[in-house]
């Protein structure tokens, strides 16, 4: 069963309530917030209190996609915020495991990312300690890129180790997901879809957009 995680990076935050709730209404599974911090990536987005606003206004699980600096500072603060998905980066994150116990100490599934050039194998004695591994299938800091298609045998790799370990962990994949590549994603391997133009900004509306996805 493949997931749909719109992002609500591209989401109108004039409207964000109906946003959220037409998502929702469209059978979105979850919804991904994109945190920046104009140092890790070369944007500025949001912090913990849209994830409250947000946690306010739905019933589905939040993740909290943390491209910042230093992320085992504010972990804490995603969680108290309601996050039930913390996604760290490897690339800035020396003490990996033990963020990532502190994440499920508490009971909220943890997450790495890795951004395109890094490879699959850092996650070898990590992996299964995991609940979610999200491949960047774009340079992180912005929505509307183009998807990057050499990320796929990353994806085949990391849906091989998850298979052979015989782990729950789910594999996401974020950035440049529509319609068109999708399909390619999801043969690789990934059972969850992150996407904020195809879903926000789909010319027929948020719930073609999923539909589209979906189909
Ligand atoms: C990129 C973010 C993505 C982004 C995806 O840095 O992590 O979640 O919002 O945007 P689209 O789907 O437009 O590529
Ligand atoms: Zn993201």
């Amino acid at each position: 069963m493949i997931q749909i995680s719109p992002s609500i990076l591209s989401a109108d935050f004039t409207r964000l309530a109906e946003e959220v709730r037409a998502v929702e209404r469209a059978g979105a599974d979850r919804i991904h917030i994109d945190v920046m911090d104009g140092r890790f990536v070369p944007n500025i987005s949001m912090g913990p209190f849209i994830v409250e606003a947000i946690d306010s206004l739905t019933d589905l699980p939040l993740e909290a996609h943390l491209m910042i600096e230093e992320p085992d500072r504010y972990v804490g603060v995603f969680m108290d915020a309601g996050a039930d998905v913390i996604i760290v980066h490897q690339e800035n994150t020396p003490h990996l495991h033990r963020v990532v116990q502190s994440v499920r100490e508490r009971g909220i599934q943890a997450g790495v990312a890795l951004n395109p050039a890094t490879p699959a194998h850092v996650l070898d004695e990590i992996i299964d300690e995991l609940d979610l591994v999200l491949v960047m299938s774009v340079n992180p800091g912005f929505s509307g890129q183009r998807f990057i298609d050499s990320v796929l045998p990353k994806i085949r790799q990391v849906r091989g180790s998850i298979t052979d370990r015989g782990l729950e962990c789910d594999l996401e994949v974020d950035g440049g997901v529509n319609a068109d590549t999708a399909p390619d994603a999801v043969s690789a391997g990934v059972n969850i879809l992150v996407a904020a133009t195809a879903v926000f900004k789909h010319p027929d509306g948020i719930a073609n957009g999923i539909r589209m996805l979906r189909e």
